[in-house]
């Protein structure tokens, strides 16, 4: 079994990761295979929703780990995502990447799988930054892994994360808890139990009501 966490700071060693260590330490230690994908400071393009992607079943813009991301988790059993908390919201820099990833894939290497976020803070915007970050699971059939309180770490700074020792807790449980989810998939998978097909068809634009798409009323 093998989990995938993302690092949306540029910090490579900074608190998100010191908050991700502390999953992988549980992660490892009940035998899950770990990667971490680091976002890095290299500038990083923003969805052009030029639609490519439709045709090229990946997105066009490439060379930043985006596809790369996307053909790890399909055979990964788990995701983290975490971030650190910027004017209350993810930084753009996961979110750019996540949405990337997500369109231009359609959602299918990561549908069925349990995700879990992670948000770092010095104070404040933690919560709304998790709530924002779990988007990407509910609009994908992802199960959400939770934890003993919301997935937050205060911290300005990595040295500051280990006393947070509620926040390391609650970390560490939410590792335990994604581990037990993954393996009830994989029980269940065993088992001859499916996941289920999902309806398709309707999709409400309302470019239907006037022959003209609403956006352009
Ligand atoms: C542009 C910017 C905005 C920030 N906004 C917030 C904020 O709204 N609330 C907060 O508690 N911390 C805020 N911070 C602090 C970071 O969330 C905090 O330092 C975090 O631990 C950095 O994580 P990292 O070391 O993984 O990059 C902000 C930092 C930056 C650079």
């Amino acid at each position: 079994m093998k989990v995938l966490l993302v690092n949306g700071s540029s910090h490579l060693h900074g608190s998100t990761m010191r908050a991700l260590e502390e999953m992988i330490g549980v992660l490892k230690a009940e035998g899950v295979e770990t990667e971490v994908v680091q976002l890095g400071g290299a500038p990083l393009a923003d969805c052009l929703q030029c639609e490519r992607c439709r045709e090229a079943g990946k997105c066009v813009i490439g060379g930043d780990g985006v596809n790369e991301f996307v053909e790890k988790a399909a055979s990964c059993d788990g995701f983290v995502f975490a971030s650190p908390v910027y004017y209350a919201h993810p930084s753009g820099r996961i979110l750019t990447f996540l949405d990337r990833a997500f369109y231009s894939c359609g959602g299918a290497p990561f549908r069925h799988k349990p995700g879990a976020a992670v948000a770092v803070a010095r104070r404040g915007g933690a919560s709304a930054s998790f709530d924002v970050l779990n988007k990407y699971f509910g609009l994908s059939q992802m199960p959400v892994a939770g934890s003993t309180y919301w997935n937050i770490t205060h911290a300005l700074t990595a040295e500051d994360v280990p006393h947070d020792e509620e926040g390391l807790q609650t970390l560490r449980n939410l590792a335990r808890n994604l581990v037990w989810m993954m393996r009830c998939f994989a029980a269940g998978r065993d088992a001859g139990i499916s996941p289920p097909q999902a309806e398709s068809g309707a999709c409400t634009n309302f470019i239907d009501r006037g022959g003209r798409p609403y956006a352009e009323g």
